[in-house]
């Protein structure tokens, strides 16, 4: 959504957002790509009120997030309490029919220990080329037909790569997980995904820690007595992503959350707008062939 339709809106920690297909996805995630202690951090942020944790296989710590969901669900009063999103995602070497299909039951095997299902499970990244994605993306399907997983998405898919499923006549992905923030919008891709009902998930939401310096993003931040970086999780939700920002430090977590008493108002957001330079922190592979 651009910022001439960005509405703020009245977000809880509970808010969600309905994918395609009637699922709801919550709107605030947590990252756990490089986490130090997936199991602890995990547990921190679902005692903190996060609802959707972010997983992958390359970050080999989906038994730890599982193990911690399951904790905490263990002691939730009731089911609805305890519902938490789960998803992971399979990396561009392991595309292709027989590849994708022993990573997902891999990844399944993993939850399922615990009681588990992903509820998400995304292409990594488009890195495999056009056979082994689409024979990849396939495969999601059927696993998710099958009931071995409950949503299926891609992550860092371009719009070439997304007409590309388009073409094949197959059925599109619920979710695109891109890196976006105010200096990488994306914003060929967040129109695609907005024409075609896909929602945008926002990996490297407050980018690393890097530029937390600017002096927009201070002034902003100034503004509303807040941090930057709460700045910026801010400007995802209102753009209508779902961010994802990963932390290990128990104070960051709470303060990642603490967004829902105060808003961007248009001039913020006009502002922030202006600060897109096609600038990635991570590997951002939106382009390959
Ligand atoms: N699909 C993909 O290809 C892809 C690529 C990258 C990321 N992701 C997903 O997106 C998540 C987020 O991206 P990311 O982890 O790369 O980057 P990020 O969330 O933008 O930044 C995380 C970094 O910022 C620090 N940090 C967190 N909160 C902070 C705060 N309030 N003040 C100052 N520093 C703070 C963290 O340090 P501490 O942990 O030490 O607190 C960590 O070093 C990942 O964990 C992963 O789940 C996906």
């Amino acid at each position: 959504m651009g910022a001439e339709h960005a509405v703020a809106q009245p977000f809880t920690l509970a808010s969600q957002v309905p994918l395609r297909r009637g699922a709801q996805l919550p709107r605030l995630g947590f990252g756990v790509f490089q986490s130090s202690n997936a199991k602890a951090s995990t547990a921190h942020a679902l005692a903190m009120g996060y609802r959707h944790i972010d997983s992958a296989r390359y970050y080999h710590n989906e038994d730890e997030v599982c193990a911690a969901v399951h904790k905490f669900k263990d002691g939730m009063p009731n089911e609805g309490t305890g519902a938490v999103w789960l998803t992971t995602k399979v990396q561009g070497q392991e595309h292709g029919t027989a590849a994708t299909a022993k990573a997902v039951d891999e990844s399944a095997a993993i939850a399922k220990k615990y009681g588990l299902t992903w509820d998400l499970f995304l292409l990594h990244d488009p890195t495999a080329g056009k056979q082994k994605r689409l024979e990849a993306w396939k495969v999601l399907l059927e696993k998710r037909d099958q009931g071995v997983i409950k949503s299926a998405g891609v992550s860092n898919f371009g719009v070439r790569h997304l007409e590309e499923i388009k073409e094949a006549g197959l059925e599109m992905p619920e979710v695109n997980q891109i890196e976006v923030h105010p200096f990488l919008q994306q914003k060929p891709i967040v129109q695609f995904c907005e024409k075609e009902g896909i929602v945008v998930e926002a990996y490297c939401p407050i980018l690393r820690g890097q530029r937390f310096d600017d002096p927009t993003l201070q002034k902003v931040a100034k503004k509303h007595d807040v941090t930057v970086p709460q700045i910026l999780i801010r400007w995802s939700l209102q753009k209508g992503y779902v961010p994802l920002p990963k932390s290990d430090t128990p104070g960051r977590i709470q303060a990642n959350a603490d967004l829902f008493d105060f808003e961007l108002d248009g001039s913020d957001l006009a502002d922030l707008d202006k600060l897109d330079e096609g600038f990635a922190v991570s590997w951002n592979p939106v382009n390959v062939e």
